[in-house]
C-alpha cells in the first residue's frame, strides 16, 4: 500500500469499529467478532522516530488489566525507548533477522514472567498469564494504529542476564513498538511478508465433545 493510502485508511478507521482496508483485503472473519481481534497483525515497517511515553505507556496499563492464574500478576516488561542509554542493549539483543527491521522501533521490550510465588511455589501459568497480558498490550497498541510485533528471536540468555533478571523470571519474548512506515522502507527481502496473514479455519481448532 502506498504512503499516502496507508495514512488515510489509518487516519479514517477507527480500528475497534471495522476492518481497515488493509486488513479487509487479506483477512475474513468467519463470524461476528470484535474488529480490533482482526485488525491486530504484526508489521515490521516502522518509521525509526521516537514516540513520547503518553504514547506507549497505556500499552503496559492494558497488560496490567490482564487476567491470571490467583491474580499472580507474574508479567514483567522491561523496555528501552529510542534514545534512551539502555537502547543499544535492547537492539543488540535481537537476532540479525530482526534487528534488520526491529532496530526501526520506538520501544524495545522484553517480556518475562515470574515461574514462583513468594513462598517459591512454581506458578504453573506463568506462561499462559503473560501470554494475555501481551495480548491486552497488542490489542490496545493496535487500537491506537501503532505496530506492536512480538519476538522470540533474540538471545534469552543474553536478556536475562542483561537486564539483571532475578532467577525466580523466565524470558518469554520481546516486543517491538513504534509508528507504522510505508512497506517500501522495509529492507527488500521483507517487503512481500509485509502483509496481514490468514488462519486456520475455525473447525480446525475447535471441537464439541473433545478432539
Ligand atoms: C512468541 C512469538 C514469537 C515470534 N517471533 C517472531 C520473530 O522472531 N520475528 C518476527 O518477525 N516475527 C515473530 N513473530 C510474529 C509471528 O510470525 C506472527 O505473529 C504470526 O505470523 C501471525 O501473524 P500476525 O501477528 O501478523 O497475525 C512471533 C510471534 C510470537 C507470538
Amino acid at each position: 500500500m502506498p504512503a499516502c493510502a496507508l495514512r488515510r485508511d489509518m487516519e479514517d478507521t477507527d480500528p475497534s469499529q471495522s476492518l481497515t482496508d488493509e486488513v479487509a483485503a487479506h483477512r475474513e472473519p468467519s463470524e461476528d467478532v470484535g474488529p480490533l481481534f482482526v485488525n491486530r497483525w504484526s508489521p515490521r515497517a516502522m518509521t525509526g522516530e521516537p514516540l513520547d511515553e503518553s504514547a506507549y505507556r497505556p500499552l503496559f496499563e492494558a497488560a496490567r488489566w490482564a487476567p491470571s492464574s490467583r491474580n499472580s500478576q507474574p508479567w514483567r516488561f522491561a523496555y528501552a525507548a529510542r534514545g534512551d542509554d539502555e537502547w543499544e542493549t535492547f537492539v543488540d539483543l535481537l537476532h540479525d533477522f530482526n534487528r534488520s527491521w526491529a532496530a526501526d522501533a520506538a520501544v524495545l521490550a522484553v517480556l518475562f514472567s515470574k515461574t514462583t510465588d513468594g513462598e517459591g511455589h512454581t506458578l504453573s501459568a506463568h506462561s499462559f498469564d503473560a501470554g494475555a497480558a501481551w495480548e491486552n498490550l497488542a490489542l490496545e497498541g493496535t487500537r491506537r494504529g501503532l505496530v506492536v510485533h512480538p519476538m522470540g528471536g533474540f538471545d534469552h540468555e543474553a536478556a536475562a542476564e542483561r537486564l539483571d533478571a532475578p532467577a525466580s523470571y523466565d524470558v518469554e519474548a520481546m516486543i517491538a513498538i513504534g509508528e507504522r512506515a510505508p512497506t517500501d522502507s522495509l529492507p527488500e527481502d521483507l517487503r512481500e511478508q509485509e502483509a496481514p496473514k490468514g488462519r486456520k479455519p475455525l473447525d480446525e481448532i475447535v471441537s464439541r465433545g473433545g478432539f
